[in-house]
């Protein structure tokens, strides 16, 4: 069985701030998507990865993969993205190889996933599961609300699911290819994950230990933490 990795890294990045698009903004000097890429080809089982860039960027993310360490044993492919991140996963597929049997699809804003992580998701799929996801459990507790109209209006509270049965998903997430890319052609609903497409297609999604180091970067706050990770990383 042949892995690739894709990578979507199209988006703006909004909620981090005015600036470059998040993946290519700076962690220890060194562009988040680097990292990303860095972080999958770590896996001695991924032999492709396929970055999928800003629409307006993909020569500067060419230049970028051109200009860092990567090692020699993968492939690189360069690919624009869509308006929204199901689009550029789809994208991304469209553009793999028919010899990679299993697809990983991991977020360029998860810039320090340890190798063991990408590792374990991908024994889980050679074990036979058509997607797999890595996930932690929850700090704190959650609640669904009635969403408000207006921004910052009091929100009444509609359940409180049992924490101890939750889970906060995380990539990479990893995929029969045939799998993934019958959910990208039949599922239309928006989803938050590719997971979730698989799970409407009426298929068991598994869930393997995640690791803390592989929280996603989307606020300011988070930028302070994958700095601090790195330094420590570092020592
Ligand atoms: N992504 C993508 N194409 C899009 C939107 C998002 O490839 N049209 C990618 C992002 O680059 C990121 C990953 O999907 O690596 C997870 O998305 P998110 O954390 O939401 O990043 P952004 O969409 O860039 O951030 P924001 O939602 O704050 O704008
Ligand atoms: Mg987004």
């Amino acid at each position: 069985a042949r892995t690739a990795a894709v990578i979507p890294a199209a988006g703006r990045g909004v909620r981090l701030g005015p600036g470059a698009p998040k993946a290519l903004r700076a962690l220890g000097g060194t562009p988040m998507l680097i990292h990303a890429v860095r972080a999958m080809a770590a896996s001695r089982a991924v032999s492709l990865v396929v970055v999928v860039a800003p629409p307006d960027g993909t020569a500067e993310v060419k230049s970028l993969l051109d200009a860092h360490a990567l090692p020699e044993r993968t492939d690189f492919l360069v690919v624009p993205g869509g308006a929204e991140r199901q689009d550029s996963v789809k994208l991304g597929l469209d553009a793999l190889p028919p010899e990679y049997d299993i697809v990983l699809v991991h977020d360029a804003a998860r810039p320090l996933v340890p190798v063991d992580t990408v590792d374990a998701v991908i024994e889980a799929v050679r074990d036979g599961a058509p997607a797999v996801v890595p996930a932690l459990p929850l700090a704190d507790t959650v609640k669904e609300v009635e969403p408000a109209g207006t921004p910052g209006e009091p929100e009444p509270v509609v359940a409180t699911p049992p924490r101890a049965r939750l889970r906060a998903v995380q990539t990479p997430q990893g995929f029969d290819r045939a799998t993934l890319v019958r959910a990208h052609e039949t599922v239309t609903d928006q989803v938050t994950d590719d997971a979730g497409m698989v799970e409407q297609l009426g298929l068991t999604v598994v869930v393997v230990p995640g690791h803390e180091e592989a929280f996603k970067v989307t606020r300011p706050l988070d930028l302070v933490l994958a700095e601090a990770v790195l330094a420590r990383r570092r020592l």
